[in-house]
């Protein structure tokens, strides 16, 4: 975890004497690749994870969100399709999780009915999962050979 970058800047201008200090810590960090995919700490305490979306394709399968949901062509077909290009851009990583959450009844009955429990998520892995869910490019990379033999018995056995 590394403190965010827009906090060094605001120092700076403090030590320079510019009194925009407040300005500039009010100021949407840029996000740049390193940043975005390490994570960081707030002023606050609370941790932004970081957003890998080459973990968040292993976790797609793994987890089974693949056996609903599909992306380029793979996967179940009886929930929204999670292609990128489905998705708004830009889009707060956490109305991913509110339309989840908005979706959970559902969601959860057909996954105690189709892999025998409600799937289990850390913060961690579902903003990987977010961040795959809107990589175009990642995406492109999904394949057969990312579903553990498990999930496609599950995804080959289904209705
Ligand atoms: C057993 C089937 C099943 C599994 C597994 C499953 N989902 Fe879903 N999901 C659904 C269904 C069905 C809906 C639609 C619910 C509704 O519309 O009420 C849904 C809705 C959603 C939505 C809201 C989509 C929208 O456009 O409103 C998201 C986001 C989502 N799921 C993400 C996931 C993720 C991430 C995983 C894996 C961690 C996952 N789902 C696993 C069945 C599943």
């Amino acid at each position: 975890m590394q403190k965010k970058s827009w906090t060094i800047a605001a120092v700076a201008a403090g030590i320079a004497g510019i009194g925009a200090v407040s300005a500039i810590a009010q100021e949407t960090p840029q996000v740049s690749e390193p940043l975005s995919r390490s994570g960081f700490v707030l002023e606050n305490g609370l941790a932004i994870p970081a957003f890998d979306p080459v973990k968040g394709r292993k976790l797609f399968a793994a987890k089974g969100c693949v056996v609903c949901h599909n992306i380029n062509g793979i996967g179940g077909e009886d929930a929204p399709d999670l292609s990128a290009g489905h998705m708004e851009r830009p889009m707060n990583a956490f109305d991913f999780a509110a339309k989840m959450w908005r979706g959970a009844p559902a969601m959860i009955a057909m996954q105690e009915d189709e892999l025998g429990e409600q799937i289990e998520l850390t913060g961690d892995d579902l903003a990987a999962i977010i961040a795959f869910v809107h990589d175009e490019k990642e995406q492109a990379k999904f394949s057969q050979a990312d579903i553990p033999e498990n999930i496609k018995a599950i995804l080959e056995g289904g209705d």
